[in-house]
């Protein structure tokens, strides 16, 4: 096969053969293909797009690549949840424990954060002697018996992936439906799941900005799971704002401890309700959302949830006192309320700028070397919708430095509002099945 024929055929719109992707892909991660050629491939694909077919094998190829992990010793089904990312999403740590409540087996593989606040490893890392380097043997163990496990990446898993992502983002072609889809899909299938529940942001804080983009990529990544027997199923949730109040690890943790008791915001509260509800119905626990539902809020209400958490924190080395006692997490030297210059209606807060401010302070990393501080961050005490008096405070932020004038300009600048009543932002806008 001549790599040459393989570009003119997808460049004249031909659909390429499962023999011919799996060459593409072998070839450009061991080093066969040029860079020039795989950036000509990608470009072509970028403006004749792929069938579903091709598709769900270019998953398949790349998530072949490397390392695939093997979660078969676990009983049931396992189910994996993924984020398109965003800003103070604290999903995750709230989610493993309550599905891990309903009898579904939760592995997770999670990553650490770069820009805005920490990954979910950042975060549980905010736990005093929390640590995720697991053997797999006591990773597999743990699952088995608590039902909730989660790990660092370890591994070469999906090296096409890596390798394709950085062409990409140097040959502007990393905005393409089926070469997101497909990169985020891999991964998941390559860490093990056996099924996946996606969340596909939209908004100003998101990679996907707008709700149709939102859409075509969650309906991508279904169908992909679809086709290659791992039953997928998707949400679109609004990232235009923050979600919850929390942004900041030891910060978010608290605000998952408060969850798990029945008593977190109510955005979050909903979209772990939604993500848990799919991820009980696709681990074959709950034959509708409804029964599921209502299995994920029993759980909060009897407890149960909250004493897997802290089974979950004890078993992975970490102290399950924070639990009863959040004062234990890492604390910030100064607390510094932000007061309103304006009264009305708060019309937006955008969730990047936010992001952003927290990142400043040093709960993001600006470069994958950052060191991050764990213990500041910003608590929001309005959203979009919500009425603020002149001189009310808007968010408290935590800080181990006294000047903090520059995420407080940040802040400042992002939030909005208006004279007139403004609508909540729909939090979930379409549920993909
Ligand atoms: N996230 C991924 O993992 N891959 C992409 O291509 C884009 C976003
Ligand atoms: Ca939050």
């Amino acid at each position: 096969m001549r790599m040459v024929d393989l570009i003119e055929k997808k460049r004249d719109g031909l659909e390429l053969s499962t023999e011919e992707i799996q060459h593409i892909v072998t070839g450009y991660t061991d080093g066969e293909i040029a860079d020039y050629q795989m950036s000509a491939f990608l470009m072509a694909v970028y403006f004749q797009n792929m069938s579903d077919r091709e598709r769900a094998d270019l998953t398949l190829a790349m998530a072949g690549s490397g390392d695939q992990i093997d979660l078969s010793a676990i009983e049931g089904v396992k189910v994996d949840k993924h984020s398109t990312g965003g800003v103070g999403d604290t999903t995750t740590l709230v989610l493993g424990p309550l599905v891990a409540a309903c009898g579904v087996p939760v592995a997770k593989m999670s990553g650490r954060g770069l820009g805005h606040t920490g990954g979910t490893i950042d975060k549980l890392e905010a736990i005093e002697g929390f640590h995720v380097e697991l053997s797999t043997e006591d990773f597999i163990k743990q699952v088995n018996d608590i039902k909730v496990a989660v790990i660092g990446q370890s591994g070469n898993l999906t090296p096409a992936d890596k390798k394709l992502y950085a062409l990409r983002d140097v040959t502007a072609t990393v905005n393409s439906i089926p070469l997101i889809a497909s990169s985020i899909m891999s991964k998941k299938i390559a860490a093990g799941a056996n099924a996946i529940v996606l969340d596909v942001k939209t908004g100003e804080g998101a990679f996907m900005k707008t709700e149709e983009d939102a859409k075509e990529l969650a309906h991508a990544m279904v169908g992909i799971g679809n086709a290659t027997g791992r039953k997928t199923m998707a949400i679109i949730s609004d990232m235009s704002q923050p979600l919850g109040f929390a942004i900041g690890n030891a910060l978010e943790v608290k605000e998952a401890i408060e969850t798990l008791q029945g008593k977190g915001p109510e955005d979050l509260t909903e979209l772990c309700l939604v993500l848990g509800s799919q991820m009980v119905v696709v681990g074959g626990k709950a034959a509708t959302l409804e029964e599921a539902r209502a299995m994920l809020v029993q759980a909060i209400e009897s407890g149960e949830a909250l004493r897997i958490f802290k089974q979950f924190i004890e078993s992975q080395g970490g102290n399950p006192a924070v639990v009863d006692d959040v004062n234990l997490l890492p604390q910030a030297a100064f607390k510094t309320e932000v007061p309103s210059k304006l009264e009305g209606y708060i019309s937006n807060m955008v969730a990047d700028d936010i992001g952003t401010a927290a990142m400043v302070l040093g709960a993001g990393r600006a470069t994958k070397e950052s060191e991050i501080d764990l213990a500041v961050g910003i608590v929001l005490h309005k959203k979009v919708g919500d009425f603020v008096g002149e001189g009310e405070s808007i968010a408290t932020v935590y800080s181990n430095t006294e000047d903090v004038a520059e995420c407080l300009d940040m802040l400042y600048n992002s939030v909005e509002y208006s004279s007139e009543p403004v609508e909540k932002i729909p939090l979930i806008s379409a549920v993909i099945t």
